[in-house]
């Protein structure tokens, strides 16, 4: 949690009354390292030449050898710097030295860092984390990333991502909690308290940033930066609960999205940032912008200048300026020019410095020499529990004739580029991993002893090769396919206008299914796949997503069947690309989906997702039966008995879903109101009861309000969000 006690705040204050004008706005500006000086472009130009070909990725890697880097020392030493992205120990010191020893007051620097799903142990992606429905995990993971994290000096970690998102073609599904407010809300307030939580030392923990605030996740056809347009109703029902439970839990910070919401840049707009975030619910940390995003909005149109960008941010209530410089050079004048009121200043600084006081600066500025190499080798326990992650990620989509588990007895033909790729199973956004650290899927296997022969085949962008596949298909009583996307086909500015799978995979599976041998597909890949033609011809499908460091001995041991898969989707896949975005909490419609033709329905892919939010196999079966309500005054107690009906021991995910039936506004279909793991022995029932707070049966309306509406509800209880039991209730509240 996120608190100062009195004597800090004191201690902020007192040091906010000795700060110049300029000093303060220097807490607002973030620098990153520039590279300068051995070319003569620009450094963004730079990018862009070596994006678009000009340039080969060799020649801009022998450039940016020879280039000087801009660590900012001159004006951090005149403070006019509050933070950096940094993760290199040692500079780190060196520029926290400058800061503080150096400086006119002496404020410590903090050092931000976008460490998603891991650090050095790299876990699994968001989308794929989030699929464990496990919130204790989701702590532990986070707690690894902070102690790991804090050894190298980076102490605010850009995360947790909690844009709610629907549409599979954005590239940042990958790292987003999936596509249920309920479910990214749990996930948020776990991961606030394994970032912040620890704080017996300065070492364990660090500032969280809850990001893209708000609602980026919704850009216009699932392309990165693009525009949004929604409804109040559907901002406060379904965007915005994640980062109101996560500023409850204690956020230290936030990040404002790209994005125009409703035609007002996320980054300027007053409604979000000061309205909701500052005044209504109290949000004691600071704001930062995204990378750029000030500047930025004279591309939207919504500045005339960069100045005027600068003026608009501050006055929303954008406390950091994160790389433009443009509070650095411009928001001086425009106080002077009394464009900006001083009480925005003020206010700004008071916060940052707040933050850097809860994060123990100013005691504790430096990194001390003997953490630095604290994880020079990851500890067995790191290892352990990045496994332990990946395994509970990984989500059996089909099973036909139980192919899966593989006997130690049968041999394996793995194929697939992916399948031998250390760098790959890292995923979008990790910075600070090793290729030494991670084991390939097919080093996992070998580890377990699996009888294989590995063929590349053919891999995300490159062709098949014929040799190969033919002797894939002459070898194994099995052929295991990694197939999927590389690690940079998703994540920030990686949308995909057809999700299927990419290049000649789709042909490469045709021809491996043609031995007439059972084929399981492992995916690799950082979004919901459209898989219509798999799912109609691949016997097994293993959704394994990008894991981390771990990847390859979790899935070796969900294909050898060590471990049961208990992971389920937090996203829905459609079976065509043209059904995004998809969701299973839409909304109800005059005409819903069904099989005659004049209902909300496509011609050519029907109206349901191929694979349901929640939905995850198991190498046992579970059944669901006497599904019961008991009303108290403030909830309702809703109980189930579960059964495991095959023979072995598994882990299921039971989830309880809300409809309202009649409201005054369209509701959705179907909202996840909460869920519980349960472990089952071959034959065991458990009666498993589910809560459902009365105040949480309501909704925000077009005007920001939350309403409670007596009536009609309809409680499902199931293994996902298709098959359930259903009953109804009627409340009065
Ligand atoms: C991303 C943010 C990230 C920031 C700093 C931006 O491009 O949108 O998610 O935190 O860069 O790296």
């Amino acid at each position: 949690m996120y608190r100062l006690t009195d004597a800090q705040k004191a201690r902020v204050k007192e040091l906010l009354s000795q700060m110049t004008l300029e000093e303060k706005i220097g807490q607002m500006n973030q620098e990153s390292v520039s590279i300068v000086g051995g070319f003569d472009v620009p450094f963004e130009e730079l990018i862009e030449m070596m994006t678009d070909g000009r340039i080969s990725q060799e020649e801009f890697e022998k450039i940016m050898s020879t280039a000087q880097q801009d660590y900012h020392e001159d004006d951090i030493r005149a403070g006019l710097v509050g933070s950096l992205m940094v993760q290199d120990p040692r500079k780190a010191n060196e520029l926290q030295k400058i800061a503080v020893e150096e400086s006119r007051l002496g404020i410590p620097l903090m050092f931000g860092l976008d460490v998603i799903h891991g650090y050095r142990t790299v876990y699994p992606i968001a989308i794929a984390e989030a699929g464990t429905f496990d919130p204790d995990l989701f702590t532990r993971t986070a707690r690894m990333a902070a102690k790991e994290s804090r050894t190298q000096g980076v102490n605010w970690h850009f995360a947790p991502m909690l844009d709610v998102a629907r549409d599979a073609r954005w590239g940042r599904v990958s790292e987003g909690p999936g596509e249920d407010p309920y479910l990214v809300s749990q996930f948020a307030k776990a991961k606030i308290k394994g970032l912040q939580g620890d704080r017996t030392s300065p070492e364990n923990y660090v500032a969280a940033c809850l990001k893209h605030y708000v609602a980026y996740g919704a850009c216009e056809a699932g392309r990165d930066y693009n525009t949004v347009s929604m409804a109040p109703s559907m901002l406060h029902n379904a965007y915005l609960p994640p980062f109101k439970a996560a500023v409850e839990a204690g956020a230290a910070t936030a990040m404002a999205s790209f994005n125009d919401l409703n035609g007002v840049p996320c980054t300027v707009n007053p409604y979000t940032l000061r309205h909701i975030l500052k005044e209504t619910w109290n949000f004691p940390g600071f704001v930062v912008s995204d990378a750029n995003a000030i500047r930025e909005c004279v591309n939207h149109g919504i500045a005339a200048t960069e100045p005027d960008a600068g003026t608009h941010a501050a006055n929303a209530g954008m406390d950091v300026d994160m790389g433009t410089q443009i509070y650095k050079k411009h928001l001086r004048a425009a106080v002077e020019r009394g464009e900006v009121p001083l009480s925005v200043i003020d206010e700004a600084a008071e916060r940052i410095l707040s933050v850097k006081m809860w994060l123990g600066l100013f005691d504790h500025p430096y990194v001390p020499e003997e953490a630095m190499s604290r994880y020079e080798v990851l500890p067995e326990e790191h290892r352990a529990l990045a496994r332990e992650a990946a395994e509970k990620s990984i989500v059996l989509l089909k099973n036909e004739g139980n192919v899966l588990p593989l006997k130690k007895s049968q041999k394996i033909s793995l194929v697939g580029q992916l399948a031998a790729s250390r760098e790959e199973i890292i995923g979008a956004w990790a910075m600070s991993w090793r290729e030494s650290d991670c084991v390939s899927i097919k080093e996992g296997l070998e580890r377990a002893g699996a009888q294989l022969q590995y063929y590349p085949c053919c891999g995300p962008e490159t062709d098949i090769n014929e040799e190969e596949v033919a002797a894939a298909c002459q070898y194994g009583d099995v052929i295991v396919a990694v197939v999927g996307e590389t690690d940079a086909m998703s994540g920030e500015a990686a949308s995909r206008a057809d999700i299927t799978l990419p290049g000649h995979q789709r042909e490469l599976l045709e021809r491996l299914l043609a031995s007439g041998k059972p084929v399981v597909a492992c995916l690799m890949n950082g979004r919901p796949l459209a898989l219509q033609w798999e799912s109609q011809h691949v016997p097994a499908i293993l959704e394994c997503w990008h894991l981390g460091v771990e990847m390859g001995p979790a899935v070796a041991n969900v294909l050898l069947g060590e471990k049961n898969p208990e992971g389920r989707l937090a996203s829905s896949f459609p079976a065509v690309t043209g059904m995004c975005p998809i969701y299973y909490n839409h909304m109800n419609t005059g005409r819903p989906g069904g099989r005659s033709k004049f209902t909300s329905r496509y011609l050519d892919a029907g109206f349901e997702a191929l694979y349901p939010f929640g939905h995850g196999l198991s190498y046992t079966t579970f059944a669901y039966d006497r599904l019961r309500v008991e009303e108290q005054p403030d909830a309702l107690q809703i109980t189930v008995d579960v059964t495991n009906t095959g023979t072995r021991e598994g882990v299921e995910t039971v989830q309880l879903y809300m409809q309202d039936v009649t409201a005054s506004i369209v509701r959705p279909v179907k909202e996840l109101r909460d869920f519980a793991k349960v472990s089952l022995s071959p034959g065991e029932t458990k009666p498993i009861t589910l809560t459902l707070q009365k105040s949480d049966m309501g909704y925000y309306n077009d005007a920001g309000e939350y309403v409670l509406e007596p009536g009609l509800f309809r409680l499902h209880v199931g293994g996902n969000s298709r098959d359930c039991l259903t009953t109804e209730v009627n409340i009065t509240f």
